[in-house]
């Protein structure tokens, strides 16, 4: 008789059921695997031919069998071999080796050929669609169960091998669910550069603590050695921790694109992603068929960091323009679009020119004018658009890096920017709008949101005249400015605040 088990497959960031029926009839030996399988399903007629054989029972090739398995719905593409054991479990029922209930039980792990499980990709992914479809009981690698664990309400069984599968499955075996306390992962986080440890470079660090206050892109220009990859790597240690939703949808992302590391199932680090400049579009944006996110969905509620962003691709650079206003990105496929999430603060570093030293006080530069004008091109003028902030990086005078005197740690400028989120959070809950920071305000928002007096006005009309800036300048320097005014718990937005952000606007990049 054909048995009817459940597996799931990985679509973009989501998982589906996938009923996995197992029909045989007698006659020569054959196996086949329908249901558009990828090459990795494919050579599951392999692994799961040697699991049974090595786990104690009779395979195809010895009860000469024709074997059918087919994988439903047939238009969606199964990928992997997370079906291998759905596929042993159906064989086995249908052959009547075991008997078992395999109502509302979802199953999905590698075999290897001995029999053992491994642990597959997107396990969060199955784990919630699972409960959300009912099922009861999700059968898995035992490698897998933490991270399934995250998962409330469905009875995550970690199993071993296919046989303590079977055992379990026809009641020989007790086996615990498994269940995490997400307690135990909340431990103190751990950052890589604390902005204790970077000397001097004040009004850098002040403009890296009003981007992640307020969510604003931020470019720094300034000669090799200045600092600029340090200040990058030391932006997620200043940024407030991620709630649970955020650490479960980071953690999602990370899962499906087999990122995930066995023993810190659930991601609480906001993620800081620097891909080199000779990363594809496909590798940033995300690609693929069917596609995978790419680093700016990785970067999801965290960083991405492009150091010497000139030298990126033009169309890569032209491509984060997207993902840049709507914080997610849309891949089109013939099967229809795929939607995942890149909402991230973009830090971009770049130096005055392809040698690094124009405008330097103590080397030559040696680049020609066109080769300068050049490089300067190749940020365009929409993408500078998108980055609210642009600040200098001069190096550090030997003094004070060699200087005793110790810098903020952290941990402290964190909670300045706790307290101007929550601000700007509130603002916005008032106001009726499903924004949370200032960078998030388009142009009607900013009007309502960023009100200032005519002196300040004049300010501005001023700056914009004298340092040649563009009038779409202006709704930039009006975001900033609120959220200097946020960090020091100011409902007005002042002069001063605005001052402080229309330095944050350099000639060169308008
Ligand atoms: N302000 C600073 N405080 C401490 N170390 C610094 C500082 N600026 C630069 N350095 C050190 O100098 C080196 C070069 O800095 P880096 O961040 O790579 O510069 P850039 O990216 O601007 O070329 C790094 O190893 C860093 O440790
Ligand atoms: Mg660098």
């Amino acid at each position: 008789m054909p048995s009817k088990v459940f597996s799931s497959a990985i679509v973009g960031l989501d998982a589906q059921p996938v009923e996995v029926e197992v029909d045989l009839i007698g006659g020569l030996y054959a196996f086949s695997i329908v249901g558009l399988p990828d090459k990795a399903v494919g050579e599951a007629r392999e692994r799961v031919s040697a699991a049974i054989k090595n786990s104690g029972f009779l395979p195809p090739q010895k009860s000469r069998q024709k074997l059918t398995v087919n994988l439903a719905p047939a238009d969606l593409k199964k990928e992997g071999a997370g079906y291998d054991l759905s596929i042993a479990l159906g064989y086995l029922l249908a052959s009547g080796q075991t008997i078992f209930e395999p109502k509302a039980k979802i199953f999905v792990g590698e075999l290897s050929l001995d029999g053992n499980l491994r642990p597959v990709w997107g396990i969060i992914s199955t784990a919630l669609m699972a409960k959300e479809q009912g099922f009861k009981t999700f059968i898995l690698p035992k490698e897998n169960a933490k991270e399934a664990s995250l998962i409330r309400g469905i009875a995550i069984i970690p199993v071993e091998n296919l046989k303590e599968a079977v055992l379990y499955l026809e009641g020989k075996k007790a086996i615990k669910p498994q269940e995490t306390d997400i307690n135990e992962f909340l431990s103190e986080l751990k950052y890589a550069v604390d902005m204790a440890f970077i000397k001097g470079q004040e009004s850098a660090k002040r403009a890296l603590e009003i981007a992640a206050a307020g969510g604003h892109n931020i470019l720094m220009t300034g000669p090799p050695g200045g600092g600029k990859t340090l200040l990058a790597k030391a932006l997620p240690s200043i940024l407030p921790k991620m709630n649970l939703k955020e650490a479960l949808e980071v953690t999602k992302i990370y899962s499906v694109s087999g990122f995930l590391k066995k023993d810190r199932p659930l991601i609480l680090e906001r993620p800081f992603r620097s891909p080199h400049h000779t990363s594809s579009e496909a590798a940033i944006i995300g690609g693929g068929n069917p596609p995978k996110p790419g680093e700016i969905s990785l970067a999801h509620r965290g960083i991405l960091f492009l150091d010497e962003a000139p030298e990126f691709h033009r169309d890569v650079l032209e491509s984060l323009r997207q993902p840049l206003e709507e914080g997610e990105i849309t891949v089109a496929r013939t099967k229809g679009a795929y939607t995942f999430p890149a909402e991230f603060i973009l830090i971009a570093a770049k130096n005055p020119c392809p040698c690094g030293y124009y405008d330097d006080p103590q080397r030559e530069c040696a680049c020609s004018p066109s080769q300068i004008a050049k490089y300067q091109k190749k940020l365009s003028g929409p993408l500078l658009d998108r980055i609210d902030i642009h600040i200098e990086v001069p190096r550090v005078e030997a003094d004070i890096l060699l200087g005793e005197k110790v810098a903020e740690e952290s941990e402290k400028i964190r909670e300045r920017i706790k307290i101007a989120r929550e601000i700007q959070e509130n603002r916005f809950m008032a106001g009726g709008e499903e924004i949370f920071t200032n960078s998030e305000m388009n142009i009607p928002k900013i009007k309502k949101y960023c009100q200032i007096d005519s002196f300040s006005l004049d300010l501005i009309r001023k700056s914009l005249k004298t340092r040649a800036l563009s009038a779409r300048a202006y709704h930039r320097i009006l975001k900033v400015a609120r959220t200097i005014a946020d960090l020091a718990d100011s409902s007005d937005i002042k002069s001063d605040n605005i001052a402080e952000a229309i330095q944050y606007r350099t000639r060169k990049e308008e």
